[in-house]
Formats: C-alpha cells, sequence, structure tokens
C-alpha cells in the first residue's frame, strides 16, 4: 500500500472531489445546525473545489491558502491571527502534515463547529490522542464507506485510492461521546459532471459511420 511522504514545507496539495464535501452537508452535519445566515472558513482552499460547494450552503465562505493556486488569497494558517468566535464554521481538508495544527488553531476561531476531511487514520496516534483527543474530543467521526480518490494537483474522476477518508467534526455544545457514524454510498448521487475540468473531446467514429461515409473524410482522418 503506497503512503504519502511529503517534505515537510510541502503544500500537499490534494484537492477534494466535490461530491466529499457534499457529503458532509447532506450526511454528516444536521442540516439545522449550517444554514446560509451564517460564516464559514475554509482556510487551506487550494483550487477551490471545497470552497464552491460550500458556498452553497453558507451565506459567507473565506477562502484562504498559504500557497497560490489562483483562487482565494494568500494567508498561512498557522501564522494569521484570527479573533475568538470569529467564523460560524471552520472546515478544510488540511495538509495531513499539519492536520493535528489546523484543528487546535480552528476550535477557539469556530462558534458552531470544526470539520476536517482526513485518512481514517488521522484519529490513531498517541500524539494526537494526548495533545488533541483526550482534551477536544470529536463529536463525530464519519467513516466513508466509499473511497474518496485524491490526486496530486488535480481533480481525477477516474481516479482509485486504497485509502479510507472520514469526516471528523467537533459541534460545539455537544458534551456527548464521540459517535462513530458511516457515510453512506453517495458519490452517484451527490457527483455532478461540472464538478470536474471538462475533458478533451474526441471524435469516436464508429465501422459504420465509416462505411456510409456519415463524416467528412478529414473527422475520419483525426481517429
Ligand atoms: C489537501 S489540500 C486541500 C485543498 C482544498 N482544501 C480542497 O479540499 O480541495 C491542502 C491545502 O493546504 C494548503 N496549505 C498547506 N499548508 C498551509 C498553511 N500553513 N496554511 C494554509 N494553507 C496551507 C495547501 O496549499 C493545499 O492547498
Amino acid at each position: 500500500m503506497s503512503q504519502r511522504i511529503h517534505p515537510l514545507d510541502s503544500p500537499d496539495d490534494f484537492p477534494t472531489p466535490p461530491w466529499a464535501t457534499r457529503a458532509l452537508l447532506e450526511h454528516v452535519i444536521e442540516q439545522a445546525r449550517y444554514t446560509q445566515q451564517l460564516a464559514c472558513l475554509e482556510p487551506a482552499c487550494g483550487a477551490g473545489h471545497m470552497v464552491k460547494v460550500l458556498q452553497d450552503y453558507f451565506g459567507k465562505v473565506t477562502a484562504l491558502d498559504a500557497f497560490e493556486y489562483g483562487y482565494g488569497e494568500r494567508s498561512d494558517f498557522m501564522k494569521e491571527p484570527y479573533q475568538a468566535g470569529s467564523f460560524d464554521w471552520v472546515i478544510t481538508n488540511p495538509p495531513f502534515r499539519l492536520a493535528e495544527e489546523f484543528v487546535a488553531k480552528a476550535l477557539p476561531i469556530a462558534r458552531r463547529g470544526v470539520a476536517i476531511l482526513a485518512r481514517t487514520v488521522f484519529i490513531e496516534s498517541v500524539g494526537r490522542y494526548n495533545n488533541l483527543f483526550s482534551c477536544h474530543p470529536p463529536s463525530k467521526v464519519a467513516q466513508f464507506t466509499e473511497r474518496v480518490p485524491m490526486v496530486k494537483g488535480r481533480l481525477d474522476r477516474s481516479a482509485s485510492t486504497a485509502t479510507g477518508y472520514a469526516w471528523i467534526v467537533w459541534e460545539k455544545g455537544s458534551s456527548d461521546p464521540t459517535r462513530l457514524v458511516w457515510i453512506p454510498p453517495c458519490r452517484k448521487k451527490l457527483e455532478r459532471d461540472e464538478d470536474y475540468p471538462a475533458a478533451k473531446s474526441t471524435r469516436i467514429v464508429t465501422e459504420k459511420q465509416f462505411d456510409e461515409k456519415e463524416l467528412p473524410l478529414a473527422a475520419v482522418h483525426s481517429r
């Protein structure tokens, strides 16, 4: 099984397929908890694939990233000062090497909650238990039943992966023990053609069309 290893200053640019963000809002966070009246921060927005979905659910979405992707504003989440309670939600797919630090920083910023998409193995580790989970247990760990393939630097609808992913959510005001929930199969329902860059159009010429001369010669030669 492959494992991602990145240098410490790597952007860790693995864009989130939009259907996986819709799954959070449709299947994980109770719908009464977010509305068009609320403000959301996406502090590691990359090329904006998560932000564009969040904009369908929140009234205001602030998009920032430490690196340049031609989307949002430049800001290093680890260095930028924020007022406590300055956003309702902080939602992102953080760089994995900084995921624990992102959550610790996001918790005081969020009035209502924090949600991160992470490899399921994020919930392992003595270090994360000691530093984060023991003092700030998430309200929900929502495991994808389907795989969420992510590819470096681009969205690829046909990619595959052996890695499991989960949404890990801290809902403010919840004192219940952490709930493990499953995100039901939903990719087919939540995925849209327009989520992906248009594939280069290729004309497929069938034997029948060729025989019956339904196409100009140039089209046939360009197969
Ligand atoms: C896994 S990608 C996710 C991108 C986007 N959130 C999405 O879901 O499509 C992680 C992102 O974190 C950004 N990043 C890395 N370190 C950062 C930091 N210190 N502050 C803000 N963004 C950072 C990277 O540039 C990259 O865009």
